[in-house]
């Protein structure tokens, strides 16, 4: 037996724009946030071999209310988004959705970083304040209150406008950025396993509280976050 509610949803998912907007970037933030400025070299870390960080990699939420030192954060970030595939994946379709997916991050006893909400520019080389005074705290109480969110250093986020995102892909653009999302959270995963540092995807939130926190425009959500920082 075919339902044929299974075949709509099977048919709205199909199609996809045939040539995407890669630059069709969108602002999801209501307020603009303060100029870029590039983030600090990053210090020298041996690297760990790539078999041993994959295999060793889990998911650690043990956070601890450690400073995070300015060398360690700069690497992590230059591990993340060195090379990364933003307008330039090989795959035409994940190279659209990146280009409408926004990230961002709230910092949390970060030397260097005063406590607040900063988007990155599309490469990662550059991150703004928009806004201090949003905490990790803030965040945990909309990602169902998993208290251990608001004890980490780093909250990475991953923001999209939908309707922008559908209106240039389709209705399959949705699953291109949220698999481009989990790409990128894997990096964040990847990093933390090499720096000796805790992570911990969040896929669990409260959509409409998420938004208000964040100041994001309307059809903007929150698709995923990413918990990263010094553990026990
Ligand atoms: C997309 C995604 C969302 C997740 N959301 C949460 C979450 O909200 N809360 C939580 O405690 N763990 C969350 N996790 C972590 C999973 O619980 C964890 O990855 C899973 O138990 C497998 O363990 P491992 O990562 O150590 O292999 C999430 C992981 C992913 C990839």
């Amino acid at each position: 037996m075919i339902y044929d509610i299974l075949k709509d949803v099977y048919q709205a998912g199909i199609s996809i724009a045939r040539s995407p907007a890669v630059d069709s970037a969108t602002h999801v933030f209501a307020r603009k946030p303060d100029r870029m400025r590039p983030g600090p070299d990053p210090g020298p870390f041996e690297t760990m071999s790539f078999f041993h960080a994959v295999t060793h990699r889990r998911s650690r939420r043990n956070f601890s209310s450690q400073n995070l030192p300015e060398p360690v954060w700069a690497a992590f970030l230059n591990r993340v988004f060195t090379r990364i595939f933003a307008g330039q994946d090989p795959d035409e379709t994940g190279a659209a959705a990146s280009g409408f997916l926004e990230m961002a991050m709230i910092s949390r006893n970060m030397e260097g970083l005063a406590p607040g909400l900063y988007p990155f520019s599309r490469d990662g080389a550059a991150l703004a304040c928009r806004q201090t005074g949003v905490s990790a705290m803030d965040l945990a109480r909309v990602c169902l209150d998993q208290a251990w969110i608001g004890r980490a250093a780093m909250n990475f986020l991953f923001v999209v406008d939908l309707a922008a995102m559908e209106a240039a892909l389709g209705a399959r653009g949705y699953r291109y950025v949220m698999m481009h999302a989990g790409r990128v959270g894997q990096r964040l995963y990847m990093a933390a396993q090499e720096l000796g540092l805790g992570c911990c995807g969040i896929g669990a939130m409260y959509d409409k509280e998420a938004a208000a926190l964040l100041g994001l425009n309307h059809g903007s959500v929150l698709l995923y976050a990413v918990s990263a920082g010094p553990v026990k």
